[in-house]
């Protein structure tokens, strides 16, 4: 017998869960993430690859996950139970759940301490330090562990009083007034790219393909960062999934979700880079390209000190739309369960975060190493990372993959899309049972190899 656990909700209106699913997709991945990786790995090239790998593995695995989420309308654990039992299959598959959640607390964590570094661009942007480099600005900020606990315990607070306030009342009311703050933000960079930037230049560097530098490593970071970008393998999808309406249509709402976040990245691109190329900076600077390259070049343009602000409110409200989907999972299992309420789950689960965020914060600076190539590199937030984002997210979402192309009974999946056409339904099949699996595997491997 499955006991009857405690209720969440539902989305109010149709658009509530696009906006969610938008807002948990768009993020630090899309605006900091993209751009750079785009820049460092050869512009149009990885974006080929990058849309390639959205379509193939992101939104298949997206439709699984909404999918299974609103079947159950509880946690991902109990909604991966919950599936397996009823297709006869063991119910340790909800061990997926699991991962998903110890993933999100080990991603919250830093991904706060690095959205926090955006809430305090807001306020350096729009007074710049003149005595000062951009870079030596940046590195200002991040030698400061003070500094960054404050910033990331804003983020943390933020973040809490939106979960902790609920489903419609926390986060679907947020995302209803974030999300089109973000995409009227955005337009705005966009067009002020257009009109002032090189922006001819930016359209080729991020249209026109070279294949000249693409090896295996340009397919797995495009992999990677379709599997962050679109918040997929750790359950936040799957927790929105089941506050979705029985009546909305799961396959071509994950295709808008997909369409959505692609979308913003390329924006970010075509915000953010025709003021790199206006400016004669370099594209390919890495992770600090909207931290120093970009502040360099507000700190040099008219009206800097008004668009560099709008710049990083775009990104913080971009990162809180996402951090709350990661606290999301944890938060929904220890209600449901009753062991706590709502906000207690909460509250706990931010400290966890909060707590764990201390190794990132200090390891930009009490304890950053020195790598063999004369670089700092913080070897805390590496390891989150490599834990999280490259081991914990791929096989997520590779497990869910075969649970649902193996295990999953086909009456169960057939009841939840209902209207779905033959052909596109053989095709979701046929991405989910083997191309999903089998490229997560060889993101495996030749990490290993
Ligand atoms: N998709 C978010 C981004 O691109 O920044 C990050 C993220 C959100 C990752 C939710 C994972 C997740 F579950």
């Amino acid at each position: 017998m499955q006991k009857t656990l405690k209720k969440h909700g539902t989305w109010i209106g149709k658009w509530t869960f696009v906006l969610a699913a938008t807002g948990s997709a768009v993020g630090l991945g899309n605006i900091w993430g993209f751009p750079y990786k785009a820049g460092t790995e050869g512009g149009a090239a990885f974006v080929l690859i990058y849309l390639l790998c959205i379509v193939a593995i992101g939104v298949p695995i997206m439709i699984s996950e909404i999918l299974i989420g609103r079947r159950s309308g509880n946690s991902p654990i109990n909604a991966m139970k919950k599936s397996a039992i009823d297709s006869g299959a063991s119910s340790l598959w909800q061990l997926v759940g699991w991962t998903g959640i110890i993933a999100g607390v080990l991603i919250l964590s830093f991904y706060s301490v690095i959205a926090g570094i955006c809430l305090n661009y807001i306020f350096i942007a729009a007074s710049p330090n003149e005595l000062i480099t951009s870079s030596e600005q940046f590195g200002q900020v991040i030698s400061s562990p003070t500094n960054l606990l404050i910033w990331h315990t804003v983020f943390m607070f933020l973040t809490l009083l939106i979960v902790s306030a609920g489903v419609e009342d926390g986060i679907g009311r947020m995302v209803k007034i974030l999300m089109p703050l973000l995409g009227f933000l955005l337009l705005f960079m966009v067009i002020y790219g257009a009109i002032n930037g090189a922006f001819l230049e930016a359209l080729s560097f991020l249209f026109a393909p070279d294949f000249s530098n693409v090896g295996t490593d340009t397919f797995l970071s495009a992999m990677g960062q379709a599997f962050f970008s679109m918040s997929l393998g750790m359950g936040s999808i799957m927790a929105y999934g089941a506050y979705m309406p029985k009546e909305q249509e799961i396959v071509s709402t994950s295709f808008s979700v997909g369409s959505l976040d692609t979308l913003v990245a390329i924006l970010a691109g075509l915000a953010i880079f025709p003021i790199i190329f206006a400016f004669n900076l370099e594209p390919g600077s890495g992770p600090g390209l909207v931290f120093v390259s970009l502040l360099s070049a507000f700190n040099q343009m008219e009206f800097g000190q008004l668009i560099g602000p709008i710049f990083f409110i775009l990104l913080s409200i971009a990162a809180l739309s996402s951090s709350i989907s990661i606290l999301e999972p944890g938060v929904a299992y220890l209600a449901e369960e009753e062991f706590l309420t709502r906000k207690q789950s909460a509250i706990v689960i931010s400290i966890l975060c909060w707590v764990i965020g201390i190794g990132t914060a200090t390891g930009f600076n009490i304890f950053s190493v020195v790598d063999s190539s004369g670089e700092s590199i913080n070897p805390f937030l590496n390891t989150m990372e490599l834990i999280s984002v490259q081991i914990l997210q791929p096989l997520g979402g590779m497990l869910i993959a075969i649970f649902i192309g193996w295990f999953m009974n086909e009456s169960l999946i057939k009841n939840e899309i209902p209207q779905i056409n033959p052909f596109l339904y053989s095709l979701w099949r046929f991405f989910i049972k083997y191309v999903a699996p089998l490229s997560v595997a060889f993101i495996f491997i030749s990490q290993i190899i």
